[in-house]
């Protein structure tokens, strides 16, 4: 049997998986986050995004892992970098980071078949306040998004606590991505909406796991892709954060398989 269609499929589609998988995408989790803490240091004034996503890569390889990004769709690196103004699917490469700049680092692993996929943001040099009000708000929303992750309640749960919390703030939602199922394969149903209403579409089950990483844009919520067909940014220039966790449906509640080891989630904890 092709590994892949473990578990059995709900009416919509959905995957649901047995209690020992946990185990797997905790370690796939693990590592991802483990990267992602040990790239703190690197993000300077002067350093190159292609130079941070240099190390994510070799450190892909040297745990033995594998990188679900480098090939996905023709994409050809093992992270993606987005700075300032750029929403998501930023590619790394030789822009120099400056004072006040911030990014989101994405990176998706695969151990043992097992997909970890978190992002999060960081800081070059002085952190403005209105950069640190949008990741604070944006760091929030994800885990207003994750506090209504359990067994009976329903994807537009999830999405209506992102957005009302969000649009509270006078913030917008981007509506031009969205996170996704996950396990065996990097990108399955349902699309996780970060916005919606209350009780509407699929309901939450035991076994479920998928992706929740909320964009949230200092203006309005628009967004468009350049010529590279990947680097999505806001059509308004404003500036914009994402956060992501990967996680799994308990049987009361939610499990998040890429907490940060180092406590350094967002970029402000020590
Ligand atoms: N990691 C991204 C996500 O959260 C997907 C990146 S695909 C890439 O789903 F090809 F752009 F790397
Ligand atoms: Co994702
Ligand atoms: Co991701």
């Amino acid at each position: 049997m092709d590994e892949r269609n473990r578990g059995r499929l709900t009416k919509d589609g959905i995957r649901i998986y047995e209690p020992a998988d946990f185990e797997g995408m905790h370690k796939a989790g693990r590592l991802a986050a483990e990267i992602l803490d040990s790239i703190a240091p690197l993000v300077t004034v002067g350093q190159t995004t292609a130079e941070i996503d240099r190390v994510i890569t070799q450190m892909v390889d040297d745990a033995g892992a594998k990188s679900a990004t480098i090939g996905y769709k023709g994409y050809q690196h093992g992270s993606c970098i987005s700075v300032n103004h750029v929403v998501c699917h930023g590619i790394p490469g030789p822009k120099v980071l400056k004072d006040g700049d911030i990014l989101n680092v994405d990176v998706t692993v695969i151990v043992d078949g097992w997909y970890g996929d978190t992002s999060r943001m960081y800081v070059a040099g002085k952190l403005s306040r209105k950069a640190e009000r949008l990741i604070d708000v944006t760091h929030d929303a994800l885990f207003k998004g994750i506090e209504a992750v359990k067994p009976g309640n329903t994807f537009g749960d999830i999405g209506f606590a992102i957005q009302s919390f969000v649009e509270a703030q006078r913030m917008s939602v981007v509506r031009d991505f969205c996170g996704h199922g996950l396990g065996r394969v990097f990108h399955a149903p349902p699309n996780v909406l970060h916005y919606g209403h209350p009780g509407t579409a699929a309901e939450l089950e035991e076994g479920m796991f998928f992706t929740i990483e909320p964009m949230v844009n200092l203006g309005r919520p628009e967004t468009k892709v350049l010529m590279d067909d990947w680097t999505a940014v806001t059509r308004d220039k404003s500036l914009s954060a994402q956060f992501e966790h990967s996680v799994g449906v308990t049987a009361d509640g939610v499990e998040i398989f890429t907490l940060s080891p180092a406590g350094r989630f967002h970029p402000t904890w020590a």
